[in-house]
């Protein structure tokens, strides 16, 4: 889709379908659906906040492609927005090009007829062209790689095997200042990281670590690094505890939280932040087999800390522990994980927010308000002390699970065993089970939202 802007509205441009605003009635509809040549959207514009005005934009991009529509106009200003004015002129022309990048996106890898795109340009009349320039750009590269991320994710299991996640890492971060390095079995086992190789033993495909490192910073400009750690598990079957009948559904999404760390480095090396970032993921299939890791296993992870499996279908905290020690060697000014860990997330927020744990409260507020700002909500819940009991082990340093199965807090365990391997670190776990899927109100296609792909790209940005 070609976003571009002009300055006043010309007779060529009249002939186009042409977006009216309208100030009543409801809030959030566009009418005209089946007039081609106008849309009359509908919404009281002192109402639109940040978040009214994502859904607007893709909703007018989606009332588009159902009617056809190859062109559209928009006359917009964000001086009109009053709601919107928490942000800059130039985070309102992002939003509006994120967002109708998400809306246009479909995932048709494997539909054998690939379905039309009607809606091939938007031309926005303006008169803050400058700045809605810039914010267009930014956004064009932010809602591509977020949809580079919903690929990524969207690819079945079969096919989205560690080596082809390293392989995703390899094409999408294929940028000036990147490097990426994948290390096999090998690399892994010399560097004992107990908690992947116990994961991925099961497997046919073998577990990789895949190291993503952008360096923008000025030539002789020194400065620790933010590291994004993101869950690689290309399926979750459960391992010997088999999760049941519908559980295992869309679990080839497992691998959500390294997608967005592979979308959101891809963005920030094409937007040449000067930035130092670096991306781990940490990709194994959670399968079943012989060689499977059983219920009261022992694994000695990579910090030297011996874990008991109490749950086979706990793994994740398995692979980022390993990650998250190795994170240190960078000695990070922050680091955050990113993962579908817990359903019990979704218990917790329903499917509208990703849920961040941290012990430090301001970088839990940053983070916060950078979920506003980017559109990757994010809501937190407790990381205090009295969690830790549930992290003891009757046979081992700590258990992967509660002793007693842990009926309660699920997210905030899995967010507690993970603290034990960051020691000193400022760090944040985002837990994006929720996020993982869309729900219809986002309007979006069905599948993987992406996030918090923005999200990542935002604390890179300013953190
Ligand atoms: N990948 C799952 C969590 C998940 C569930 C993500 C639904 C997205 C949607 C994770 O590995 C898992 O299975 N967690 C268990 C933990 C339990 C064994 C303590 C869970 O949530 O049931
Ligand atoms: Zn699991
Ligand atoms: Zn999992």
């Amino acid at each position: 889709m070609k976003i571009t802007t002009i300055k006043k509205l010309t007779a060529k441009e009249k002939a186009l379908a042409k977006i009216r605003f309208v100030e009543k009635g409801p809030e959030l509809c566009v009418v005209g659906e089946k007039k081609e040549t106008e849309l009359t959207v509908v919404a009281k514009k002192a109402k639109v906040d940040a978040r009214v005005l994502r859904t607007l934009i893709r909703h007018i991009a989606q009332t588009a492609h159902r009617n056809h529509i190859q062109k559209l106009v928009i006359e917009l200003d964000s001086t009109a927005f009053p709601k919107c004015k928490e942000y800059s002129a130039e985070w309102f022309w992002s939003t509006v090009a994120e967002n109708l990048i998400l809306a246009e996106y479909e995932h048709i890898q494997y539909k054998s007829k690939k379905p039309k795109k009607y809606l091939k340009e938007v031309i926005f009349v303006t008169t803050e062209e400058a700045v809605a320039k810039k914010g267009i750009t930014r956004g064009t590269i932010v809602g591509e790689y977020t949809n580079v991320c919903r690929d990524i994710a969207n690819t079945p299991g079969g096919d989205m095997t560690p080596q082809g996640l390293a392989n995703a890492a390899k094409r999408h971060c294929k940028l000036p200042k990147t490097k990426v390095t994948v290390l096999n079995l090998p690399a892994i086992k010399k560097l004992k990281m107990g908690g992947l190789l116990g994961v991925g033993q099961g497997a046919k495909d073998k577990p990789k670590f895949i190291v993503i490192e952008y360096n923008g910073l000025p030539k002789g400009k020194k400065e620790k690094p933010t590291v994004f750690v993101g869950k690689g598990i290309t399926f979750d079957t459960g391992g010997l505890q088999l999760k049941p009948g519908m559980a295992m559904y869309e679990m080839h999404m497992d691998m959500s939280g390294g997608a967005a760390v592979i979308g959101a480095l891809g963005a920030i090396a094409k937007l040449k932040l000067k930035k130092h970032v670096i991306g781990l993921i940490p990709a194994a299939e959670n399968a079943v087999g012989e060689n499977a890791i059983r219920p009261g296993d022992v694994l000695t992870m990579m910090n030297g800390k011996t874990v008991e499996v109490l749950h086979t279908d706990a793994e994740g905290r398995l692979v980022l522990a390993d990650a998250l020690h190795f994170a240190k060697r960078y000695e990070p000014k922050l680091i955050v994980d990113i993962a579908t860990l817990t359903g019990a997330a979704l218990s917790a927020v329903g499917q509208h927010a990703n849920v961040v744990l941290t012990k430090d409260r301001a970088l839990e507020d940053t983070l916060r308000g950078l979920g506003e700002e980017s559109g990757d909500y994010t809501f937190p819940l407790p990381l205090w002390n009295e969690y830790t009991q549930y992290t003891k082990s009757i046979h081992a340093d700590i258990a992967n699970i509660p002793v007693d199965g842990g009926r309660y807090g699920g997210t905030i365990n899995g967010a507690t065993f993970l603290s034990h391997f960051v020691d000193k670190m400022k760090w944040a776990h985002i837990d994006m089970a929720p996020r993982m899927t869309s729900v219809p109100s986002d309007k979006l296609a069905k599948g993987a939202t992406g996030e918090p792909t923005r999200l990542l790209i935002k604390i890179a940005e300013k953190y």
